[in-house]
């Protein structure tokens, strides 16, 4: 089984091997956004700029701004597309004197904590005219992410892993509702399940390494139990991910969205 070994910090190329997939819920999200001329939009969680392209495209006379915490993810961002402006910043503590037309952040609030408390500050960066619009990934709804969760609070791996879960803070849509219709006068929740169609139950591997699986690899010690987390992982995915007749591979992936406007 490859292994790519995982490193604290976010490896973009490895991230950006499922662009498609990771950039079609940003895709579907800002089509819902009804807003003709924002002055400014942070994207909060911005990776390698992939979602802020997205945002780019749409309103190309904004004034946008790329924020997150992974230098690597940043640096990638910037070589990509050094004309967009790109800042390394903890999301959850934004330190930007600016309220913004549209705070927009695709699959990243899920890594940070206290989502009551995290609603509250972003609600503060939104103008008066403004929008939140959210999207996350429902990953222990997922056959996948309640294994993951299972085998890593195994006899075999509790002393490295069995806490790891807890870094993933992920409410359903009746949490956020309510969050929300305390903070915004409009609120629009839902839900899609992507089936996202792979070559090989190898590459629905390859695609979680980089994001879900990431945490979990970095508490192991070596590449000996690396590998042997991963091929429990993996005899779970060849069970619940079934080849079909052709031989590609039907990964559903369930993700949340919200737009909440003032
Ligand atoms: C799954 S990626 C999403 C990237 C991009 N928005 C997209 O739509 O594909 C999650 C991103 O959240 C960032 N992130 C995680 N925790 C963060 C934090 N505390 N502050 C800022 N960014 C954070 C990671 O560095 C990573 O780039």
């Amino acid at each position: 089984m490859e292994l790519i070994m995982a490193n604290k910090d976010w490896n973009p190329e490895l991230y950006l091997k499922y662009h498609n997939e990771r950039t079609q819920p940003s895709i579907d999200l800002i089509s819902r956004i009804n807003f003709s001329n924002p002055r400014n939009i942070i994207d909060i969680g911005c990776g390698p700029g992939n979602s802020t392209q997205i945002l780019v495209d749409r309103w190309p006379k904004s004034k946008i701004v790329g924020i997150d915490n992974s230098p690597a993810m940043i640096q990638k961002a910037k070589n990509d597309f050094p004309e967009q402006e790109w800042k390394i910043m903890d999301a959850n503590n934004i330190d930007i004197d600016e309220q913004f037309d549209i705070v927009f952040s695709n699959a990243t609030i899920q890594w940070l904590p206290n989502h009551e408390i995290l609603l509250k500050k972003l609600k503060k960066l939104v103008s008066e005219q403004g929008l939140l619009a959210v999207q996350l990934p429902l990953f222990w709804d997922m056959p996948l992410g309640k294994s993951i969760s299972q085998i890593s609070r195994n006899e075999h791996w509790k002393t490295f892993t069995s806490e790891v879960s807890e870094l993933f803070t992920i409410h359903n849509s009746s949490f956020y509702y309510d969050q929300l219709s305390k903070l915004f006068s409009s609120v629009e929740i839902w839900e899609t399940d992507y089936i996202h169609i792979l070559d090989s139950q190898l590459s629905i591997l390859a695609m979680i390494r980089s994001t879900g699986l990431k945490p979990f690899l970095e508490k192991l010690e070596n590449d000996y139990d690396k590998i042997s987390f991963e091929s429990e992982v993996f005899n779970t995915i060849r069970k619940e991910y079934p080849f079909q007749k052709n031989g590609k591979v039907l990964f559903p992936f369930k993700r949340l969205f919200f737009i909440a406007g003032n």
